[in-house]
């Protein structure tokens, strides 16, 4: 593990960029050259075990271009691409960044939101008050914007998300109905679909409430939860600034949002999104319905029962778990799949923390071992063969230091 640490240090500091006094990461030089959101929380996280500074200044960075009602965006554009070529994504073609995202330089769209649980962990390193205080109030804006604008009105507090991309994992098969997409796909026709729907957005004026859900609104279960652990944690930074109703307001409606991910995403033993279209709950199944472990939606009965699901060799548990999509499901595709079956270390590291909450300690530990042979063997990947361990997707990607946070 020591020389693996020294890797991901050489790692981090070798996608870190300046630019106009902004330090932040790419997630892969190549592939993704720019600032993302939730990337920058798991950098963080990572940075926090070794260099603290720089874990304060890639949240700063994050934080540092918010829209004008306070939403965080999910990229930051600070630079062309150094080669020019276009590869690492869509937005890139043609006009599409200008005209769909409405915006100069960031996107319009946001990802979960990890970030307060970040500012969090790097403040516990050295609890420099100073940089809580200067993040507190775009952190306070994200999560207003959030209740306001994101929240479903007969499923209230619940998010909606407006994009695939929004959940982090672009082409899940979680949005396939929503979408109107069949289970076995090319990655262009998802990618046509969600361009169409950064138009749509565009065209939305960038509305949720009023427009967009007309279209594309899921309330997706990882972000949900997220967000409930987020208002937590907004709640304990609101404390450690003495904003003594702040702290009332976030752990209320934390409160609020843990028993509507219950009451309403709960079906049968099994947690489900809702898409809006339809109101109907979305059976696909995919590594999200072990997020609860994560986020102690469960009874020490229910992750039992849920854990033997996890371990199951034919579902969720091949030689390196853990598959995004069941090996089972139709829309298993373990190579070119991207988040329809390939293994990605973010929702190892969620799960792993699940594992761990629950106390189911040799999983987790198992899990933990064989995410660390995925980097021994195949190097710091953006996605993993889960029957072979081969690397899959960008090169030098940074998510794989998050198994300095598997402790
Ligand atoms: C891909 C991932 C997304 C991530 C981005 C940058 O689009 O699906 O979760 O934020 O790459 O790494």
């Amino acid at each position: 593990m020591e020389s693996l640490t020294q890797k991901i240090q050489a790692l981090m500091e070798q996608n870190q960029r300046v630019t106009d006094g902004n330090q932040y990461t790419l997630p892969s030089p190549e592939l993704y050259p720019f600032q993302w959101l939730w990337d920058s929380c798991f950098h963080a996280i990572i940075l926090s075990k070794f260099d603290v500074a720089a874990a304060r200044a890639e949240l700063r960075s994050a934080l540092s271009r918010p829209l004008r009602r306070g939403m965080l965006p999910h990229i930051i554009y600070w630079e062309e691409p150094e080669d020019g070529n276009g590869n690492w994504g869509r937005e890139m073609r043609g006009d599409i960044i200008d005209v769909s995202w409405g915006t100069k330089g960031t996107s319009s769209i946001t990802q979960p939101p990890i970030v307060a649980k970040a500012v969090w962990m790097v403040y516990e390193r050295e609890q420099d008050e100073e940089f809580l205080q200067s993040v507190y109030f775009t952190l306070k804006d994200h999560f207003e914007y959030l209740a306001y604008e994101r929240a479903v009105q007969a499923y209230a507090p619940l998010l909606a998300i407006v994009n695939p991309d929004e959940s982090g994992e672009d082409n899940s098969p979680r949005f396939d109905g929503a979408l109107g997409l069949p289970a076995v796909q090319t990655p262009d026709i998802h990618l046509d679909a969600r361009i169409d729907l950064m138009k749509q957005y565009a065209s939305c004026g960038y509305s949720v409430s009023t427009c967009m859900k007309k279209h594309f609104a899921i309330i997706d279960v990882p972000f949900n939860i997220i967000y409930a652990e987020g208002l937590e944690y907004m709640a304990r930074i609101a404390g450690e600034l003495s904003l003594t109703g702040e702290v009332k307001k976030f752990k209320t409606c934390a409160k609020a949002v843990k028993q509507a991910i219950r009451e309403h995403l709960l079906v049968g033993d099994m947690f489900q999104s809702i898409n809006l279209l339809n109101k109907g709950h979305i059976t696909a199944d995919t590594w999200a319905r072990f997020m609860p472990l994560y986020g102690g939606f469960l009874s020490q009965e229910e992750a039992s029962v849920l854990v033997e699901d996890l371990c199951d060799t034919e579902q969720y548990w091949p030689e390196f778990p853990i598959p995004t999509a069941s090996c089972a499901a139709e829309s298993f595709d373990p190579v070119h799949g991207f988040w329809r079956g390939p293994v990605w270390i973010a929702p190892n590291w969620f799960i792993y923390h699940g594992l761990k909450r629950y106390g189911f300690t040799d999983v987790a530990d198992t899990l933990k071992q064989k995410t660390i042979k995925l980097l021994e063997t195949s190097g710091f990947r953006e996605q993993y063969n889960p029957h072979t361990g081969d690397g899959i997707g960008a090169k030098d990607f940074t998510w794989g230091g998050l198994v300095l946070d598997m402790e």
